[in-house]
C-alpha cells in the first residue's frame, strides 16, 4: 500500500492528527464532565443558560479552557490556564440582571463606612449570596444578615404595628424579609401589620429555589440569553 516512505509518513502523521484531535474535542472534555457532576445543578432560572454565559472570558470560552487544562493534564501542555471562580464577577451577572432601582447595589458597599458591616457579610459581590450551582436562589442558611446594617434603624412615622425600632430591640430579624425583599425590585406593597407578612417557611422555600411569594411582578426582568448574546455581538463590532 506505501511504496512512498513519505506518504506513508504523511499517512501516520495526519492519523495521529486525528486521534489527537478527536481526544481534544470529544474524548477528554468527557472526561473533565465527570469532574461538572460533581458541580451541583444550576441555580434557579439559570437552568438552560450555556456555561458561556457566565464563564467566557477573553482567554477563551469555557470548551477552550477546559481543552487547554486537559491538554495540561496529559503533558501535553507546559501550563494550565485559570477556569471558573476568577472571571466571574459582579460585571458577568449585571451584563443580564442591572437592576436601576436596587436598593443595596453592590457598588455602594465599597465605600470605606461599610468596611466592617462587609467583614460579616460581603455585600460587594453577587456571589457571597448567590453562589453558583447549588440548585437555589440564595445560599444564606438563614434571613436574618440584615442585622450586620440595619441595627440602629429608626424609621420616623414608622407605619408598622409593631414599630421596627421594637422588632430589633427585640432582635427579629427574621421578620425583615417576611415584609421587605432585598433588592426592591418586585412590585408589591409592603405589609404593614404583623399578621399580614409572608410566613417563614415561603421565604426559605423562596431563597432555595422555590416559588415567589412576594409577586412574579417585577421591575426589570434579566436578558436572557438570545438578547445578551446580541448585545455581545453589538460591542464587538
Ligand atoms: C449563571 C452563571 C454561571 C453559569 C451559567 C455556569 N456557571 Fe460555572 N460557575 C459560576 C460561578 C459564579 C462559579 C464560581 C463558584 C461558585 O459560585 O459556585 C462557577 C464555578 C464553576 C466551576 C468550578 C471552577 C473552579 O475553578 O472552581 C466549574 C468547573 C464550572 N463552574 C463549570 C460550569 C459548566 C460546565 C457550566 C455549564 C453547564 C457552568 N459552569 C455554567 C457561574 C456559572
Ligand atoms: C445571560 C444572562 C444571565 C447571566 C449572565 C446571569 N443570569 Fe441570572 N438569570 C437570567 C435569567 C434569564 C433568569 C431567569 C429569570 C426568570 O426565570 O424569570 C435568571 C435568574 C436568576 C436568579 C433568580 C431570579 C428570580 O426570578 O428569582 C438569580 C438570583 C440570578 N439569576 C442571579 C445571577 C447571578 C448572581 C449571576 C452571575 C453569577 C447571574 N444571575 C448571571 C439570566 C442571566
Ligand atoms: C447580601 C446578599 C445579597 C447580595 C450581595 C446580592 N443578592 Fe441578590 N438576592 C438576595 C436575597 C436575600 C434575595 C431574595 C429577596 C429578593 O427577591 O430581593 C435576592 C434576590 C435576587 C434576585 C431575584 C429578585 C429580583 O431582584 O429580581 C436576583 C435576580 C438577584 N438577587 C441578583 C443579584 C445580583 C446580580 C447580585 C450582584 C450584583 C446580587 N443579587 C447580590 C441577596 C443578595
Ligand atoms: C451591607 C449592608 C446592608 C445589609 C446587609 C442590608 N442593608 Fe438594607 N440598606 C442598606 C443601606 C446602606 C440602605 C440605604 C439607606 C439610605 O440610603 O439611607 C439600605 C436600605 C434599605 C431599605 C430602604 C430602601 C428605600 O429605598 O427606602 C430597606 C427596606 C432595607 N434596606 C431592607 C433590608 C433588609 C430586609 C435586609 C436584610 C434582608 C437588608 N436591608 C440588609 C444596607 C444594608
Ligand atoms: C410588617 C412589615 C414590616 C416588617 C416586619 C419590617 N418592615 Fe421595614 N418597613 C415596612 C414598611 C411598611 C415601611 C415603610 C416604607 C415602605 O412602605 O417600604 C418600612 C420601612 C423600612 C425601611 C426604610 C426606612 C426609611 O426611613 O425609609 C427600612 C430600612 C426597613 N423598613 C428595614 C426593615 C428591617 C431591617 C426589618 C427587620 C428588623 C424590617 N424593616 C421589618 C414594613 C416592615
Amino acid at each position: 500500500m506505501f511504496n512512498n516512505p513519505l506518504r506513508k509518513r504523511q499517512y501516520i502523521g495526519s492519523l495521529i492528527g486525528i486521534i489527537i484531535g478527536v481526544a481534544t474535542y470529544v474524548i477528554l472534555p468527557m472526561k473533565a464532565s465527570e469532574d461538572f457532576l460533581s458541580l451541583g445543578p444550576m441555580n434557579t432560572g439559570h437552568e438552560d443558560l450555556s456555561c458561556n454565559a457566565c464563564h467566557t472570558d477573553a482567554k477563551g470560552n469555557l470548551m477552550q479552557q477546559l481543552t487547554t487544562n486537559m491538554q495540561y493534564a496529559v503533558g501535553m501542555r507546559k501550563e494550565s490556564v485559570p477556569f471558573g471562580t476568577q472571571d466571574i464577577d459582579n460585571k458577568k451577572c449585571l451584563a443580564c440582571h442591572d437592576r436601576p432601582n436596587d436598593r443595596h447595589p453592590t457598588h455602594r458597599f465599597l465605600e470605606t463606612k461599610f468596611k466592617d458591616a462587609i467583614k460579616k457579610i460581603n455585600a460587594t459581590e453577587c456571589e457571597t449570596c448567590h453562589t453558583e450551582h447549588h440548585g437555589v436562589r440564595v445560599v444564606l442558611d438563614d434571613a436574618t444578615f440584615c442585622v450586620n446594617c440595619h441595627s440602629d434603624l429608626k424609621v420616623i412615622d414608622d407605619p408598622i404595628d409593631v414599630p421596627h425600632e421594637e422588632l430589633i430591640a427585640n432582635k427579629q430579624w427574621t421578620t425583615c424579609l417576611q415584609c421587605h425583599d432585598f433588592h426592591g425590585n418586585h412590585v408589591y406593597k409592603t405589609a404593614t401589620k404583623i399578621k399580614d407578612t409572608l410566613s417563614l417557611d415561603a421565604i426559605s422555600a423562596y431563597l432555595e429555589g422555590g416559588e415567589d411569594p412576594f409577586t412574579s411582578k417585577k421591575k426589570y426582568y434579566p436578558t436572557s440569553e438570545e438578547e445578551w448574546i446580541k448585545q455581545n455581538e453589538k460591542k464587538t463590532k
